[in-house]
């Protein structure tokens, strides 16, 4: 690991006033969820990628619920057994130890897999929603999967189907962000509030490829904060990163902690 980089970035967290982590798939990959990028990326095949695409629910949302179960049902199953099973890996333990230390102000999170809420962190917007709910798009409704599911394992049980909201009756949809979709209105005023009060932006096993992660660290470093990048690939950021380091967040992280803890010492 270089060690110049960590103790650069260690001296710009602890200066910083609102350090703000803005993580991607690649913190879970150590807990053992694949990615969506690259050749075993979960949107490695293109008709999964339709699938989960907002216009295709809009059109017809009973229809959708019907074509998603029988093409994707298996898969469904699989991936929320996957998630339900899963563990926070070291770098999610290490985040919200940075939390607790009082230097990440908030995380950002594109992961839907619940992993940062049980390792600890307190301050945190789900960008892309949570794979233990379903929303309603009409009227911002978000109700846990289990009000309709009966059973995840080995198939999908639904106890009513499709799901519909309690309050409007419209019909609702995976909490996660489809393709073609806005974010929901309170996580937008969320990912505004801290992106605008961001000294320092830590940018954590994320390929950069949704554009408005290019644009937040663009405004950062437009305001003179600092970027910091922790992945082990060349990301569409690097090149505008103040330190990068090119290793695992479950490395990297607890270096951070041990090295913050020392300074207290
Ligand atoms: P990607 O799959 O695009 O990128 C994962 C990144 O994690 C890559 O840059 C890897 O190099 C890096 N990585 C892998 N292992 C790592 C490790 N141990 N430590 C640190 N980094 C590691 O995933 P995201 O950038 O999160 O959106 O993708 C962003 C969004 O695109 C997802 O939230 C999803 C997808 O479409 C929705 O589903 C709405």
């Amino acid at each position: 690991m270089p060690n110049e980089a960590l103790g650069k970035a260690v001296d710009v967290l602890v200066r910083s006033r609102h350090a703000v982590a803005l993580v991607g798939a690649g913190i879970s990959a150590e807990s053992g969820i694949p990615t969506f990028r690259g050749p075993s990326g979960l949107w490695s095949n293109a008709q999964r990628l339709e699938a989960f695409d907002f216009g295709r629910f809009q059109q017809n949302p009973e229809d959708w619920w019907e074509n998603i179960l029988s093409q994707w049902g298996q898969m469904w199953s699989l991936f929320w057994q996957t998630l339900e099973a899963a563990e926070p890996s070291l770098g999610h333990y290490a985040l919200a130890e940075l939390e607790t230390l009082g230097i990440i102000k908030h995380v950002l999170t594109q992961n839907v897999d619940g992993l940062h809420q049980k390792a600890g962190t307190r301050s945190l917007t789900e960008l892309h929603g949570s794979f233990r709910n379903f929303r309603c798009v009409r009227c911002g409704t978000r109700s846990p999967i289990g009000d309709f599911i009966e059973q995840l394992a080995p198939a999908l049980v639904f106890k009513q189907f499709p799901p519909r909201c309690s309050q409007c009756q419209s019909v609702l949809k995976p909490d996660a962000v489809f393709f073609g979709e806005n974010l929901p209105s309170d996580t937008l005023h969320s990912f505004a509030l801290h992106s605008a009060l961001t000294d320092c932006l830590l940018l954590i096993g994320t390929s950069a490829f949704i554009r408005y992660v290019v644009e937040v660290a663009q405004d950062v470093k437009s305001y003179h904060g600092a970027l910091v990048e922790i992945n082990p690939e060349k990301t569409a950021l690097t090149d505008i990163c103040d330190i990068v380091i090119p290793a695992a967040a479950g490395t990297v992280l607890p270096e951070f902690v041990v090295r913050i803890r020392g300074l207290s010492a």
